[in-house]
């Protein structure tokens, strides 16, 4: 049984979103996928065609949107004014704007907010929930009952990204997907609002050599050594 929050946090393709699904089916807890909510707020921004460095403009379209987020990890849903944009926020242009827009302070305030509501109902309703994101530990739930702060090195995380990539249809070259890796990020542990950092009591796993099954198996140790 897991009991509580667990936060799960790092940067892109440290095979978080895998781990934190299964980790959530395996002990019936919910699951929260925050950068999805920051990638619907994206796509919101880009359709609304607002201008990206406008972060009046970027926060009007981003509170005037209904996002709904579904927390069942069996099947993970991110609606946009109605629409199932799940695919969708997974594309090129989202991931190419979606620092910019999460670097905004009212943005962050905002979804962070919607965040912790869906938190309370589900440890509410089945009583964990493991959640993924960039600060969960250092800001969203920083009393989770366990945070883990996924690493591994950028080639790795550039070839994980790529297989995903081509797995989903889209196309790219290793150099683009390891340029853009980077590029996120700098952009995610400069940014002055909550930057992408560890906790000082989190505890981090190196996945460079791990594959999903050798993940799942540390994380679950972490979780029963916190029963
Ligand atoms: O995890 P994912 O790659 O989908 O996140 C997309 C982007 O959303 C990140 O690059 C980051 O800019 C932003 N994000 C964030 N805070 C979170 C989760 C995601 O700023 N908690």
């Amino acid at each position: 049984q897991l009991r509580g929050v667990v936060a799960l946090d790092g940067p892109s393709g440290t095979g978080k979103s895998t781990v934190a699904r299964q980790l959530a089916v395996g002990y019936t807890a919910r699951y929260l996928d925050t950068g999805a909510m920051y990638r619907a707020a994206t796509l919101a921004v880009l359709r609304a065609e607002a201008p990206l460095d406008d972060p009046a403009a970027v926060t009007e379209v981003v509170t005037a949107a209904d996002l709904r987020v579904g927390t069942d990890p069996s099947h993970p849903t991110v609606a946009l004014d109605g629409e199932d944009v799940s695919a969708e926020i997974r594309g090129p242009e989202v991931t190419g704007a979606v620092s910019a827009v999460s670097a905004v302070p009212t943005v962050r305030t905002r979804l962070v907010g919607h965040q912790r509501s869906l938190i309370r109902e589900a440890l509410s309703t089945v009583g964990g929930v493991v959640v993924e994101g960039r600060d969960i530990g250092t800001e969203v739930v920083p009393d989770a009952g366990l945070k883990v702060f996924l690493t591994a090195s950028v080639e790795v995380r550039a070839r994980r990204r790529s297989v995903q990539d081509s797995a989903a249809g889209r196309r790219a070259t290793l150099t683009a997907t390891q340029a853009d890796v980077e590029r996120r990020d700098t952009l995610d542990s400069t940014r002055a609002v909550a930057p992408l950092r560890a906790a000082p009591d989190a505890v981090e796993v190196d996945t460079s050599d791990l594959d999903v099954s050798g993940v799942l198996s540390r994380l679950r140790e972490l979780v029963e050594q916190r029963e």
